[in-house]
């Protein structure tokens, strides 16, 4: 397995062209997590959502298809309360959910493309909502995204493993450090 320290080098150098020319995503603080199977990705969302600061909070989720990004999602909702089914946003973009008063937004761009055009307003209407925005896929969407508090890279190793890199982007998202 390479390197944690490697393994952070090529995802920064991966997103990098894009951090470096919008300029907005600058990384505060960085921490690398190794999860060795699922209940590890349960454990860590239940224990951010224990976290008051991320009612208000906008977390962007990375790495490559079946890595666990919407795994992650569900493991996080559960925790808040969520019941029911917490169905993967790839073909509706959006998935809503109402926690009482809290919105949350559960967003997927993986195939935004397409639909962009259409998009574009009701997505500013969703940012200036205040609530929860969880967003896979924010390569696809980029430009029309807030700056996130915080990033999740999901990357698979062997088997159900996963080195996982959690990045403050913001006050808000130091807060919601591991
Ligand atoms: N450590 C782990 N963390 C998260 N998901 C895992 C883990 N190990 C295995 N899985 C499985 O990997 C799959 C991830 O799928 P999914 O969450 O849809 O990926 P993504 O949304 O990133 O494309 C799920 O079947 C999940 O059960
Ligand atoms: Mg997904």
């Amino acid at each position: 397995m390479r390197p944690h320290t490697q393994l952070r080098d090529e995802l920064l150098l991966a997103d990098g062209v894009e951090v470096n020319v919008t300029g907005h995503a600058a990384i505060l603080e960085t921490r690398t997590l190794h999860w060795s199977d699922e209940g590890e990705c349960a454990a860590f969302a239940q224990a951010l959502a224990a976290r008051p600061a991320l009612r208000e909070a906008c977390i962007e989720l990375r790495g490559p298809l079946g890595a666990g990004k919407t795994t992650f999602v569900r493991h996080l909702l559960r925790a808040m309360g969520v019941t029911g089914r917490v169905k993967s946003p790839t073909y509706a973009v959006l998935e809503p959910y109402r926690l009482g008063e809290l919105a949350i937004s559960h967003l997927d761009f993986y195939r935004f493309a397409d639909a962009r055009e259409g998009l574009d307003a009701g997505l500013r209407d969703v940012f200036a909502e205040p609530g929860l925005k969880l967003v896979e896929w924010p390569q696809n969407a980029a430009g029309l995204l807030p700056v996130a508090d915080l990033r999740i890279h999901i990357e698979p190793e062997a088997d159900d493993q996963r080195t996982v890199l959690v990045q403050a982007c913001t006050a808000r998202g130091l807060a919601l450090l591991p």
